[in-house]
């Protein structure tokens, strides 16, 4: 099954992400993921990127399409791939196009998360995440066990630099005018199916599960 989740910033994808892959073996492929992980081992890749992301902007087209692209071709795809944080222009899903059809791995389902502004700015501003294992935790909503360490491998939770309501605003600008026409594209192909995420993990959850069952 390949599949892409959008939405805005704090929206849920991440967390999502990681109960969609309890229940389906695919593999996720986190575009902010990625370049965050270049960032801290400053690759060139990731000194190219580390601006537009501190600033909260759209890394450009060119950089994340070479890396995808690269990523796609990986055996792990081969049992199905779901997408997080890409495409996030046209630019970017005209690209995929080419790229998912040449390779055999075609998109089968749009996953669109959506949630009011005031719920956005409240998940972004408790997150914190552990730079080791990815997992991802809220303050005060969905707290690890033990104050600032990650459950799962231990390590020091920290706070991303972009999760300031500064950067929210200037990442919603991004998503309302880049990648607002994305999920539109999709949804002229009948690929989309939209998601109510303003709620508990377990409802947005359901609605998900029973999105995918159309597909799986
Ligand atoms: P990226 O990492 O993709 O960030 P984003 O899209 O801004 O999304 P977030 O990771 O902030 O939120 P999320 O929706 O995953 O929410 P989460 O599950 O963590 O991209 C970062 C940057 O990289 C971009 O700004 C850009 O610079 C660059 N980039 C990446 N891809 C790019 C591309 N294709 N093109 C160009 N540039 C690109 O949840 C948020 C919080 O809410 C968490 O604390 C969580 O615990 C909590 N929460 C989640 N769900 C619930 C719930 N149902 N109830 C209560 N709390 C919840
Ligand atoms: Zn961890």
């Amino acid at each position: 099954m390949n599949i892409l989740i959008m939405g805005p910033a704090g929206a849920g994808k991440g967390t999502m992400s990681d109960l969609i892959l309890k229940e389906y073996d695919i593999t996720h492929i986190s575009t902010g993921d990625m370049l965050r992980e270049n960032v801290r081992s400053h690759t060139e890749l990731g000194e190219k990127a580390r601006s537009y992301m501190e600033a909260g902007h759209l890394v450009p087209d060119e950089v994340i399409n070479a890396m995808v692209e690269k990523r796609l071709q990986e055996p792990d795809c081969e049992k199905g791939y779901l997408l997080d944080g890409f495409p996030r222009t046209l630019v970017q899903a005209q690209t995929f196009d080419e790229i998912s059809s040449r390779i055999g791995r075609p998109v089968q389902a749009v996953l669109a998360l959506q949630v009011d502004y005031e719920i956005l700015k409240e998940r972004i501003t408790g997150r914190r995440i552990c730079p080791k294992c990815g997992a991802i935790y809220h303050i005060p909503n969905h707290p690890p066990v033990r104050e600032g360490i990650c459950d799962v491998c231990g390590s020091a939770l920290v706070q991303r630099k972009d999760d300031t309501i500064e950067q929210l605003n200037v990442r919603m600008e991004e998503y309302e005018s880049s990648t607002k026409p994305v999920i539109q594209y999709y949804a002229d192909r009948g690929l989309v199916t939209v998601i109510d995420a303003s709620g508990e993990r377990d409802t947005t959850f359901a609605q998900i599960r029973k999105a995918l069952g159309k597909v799986a």
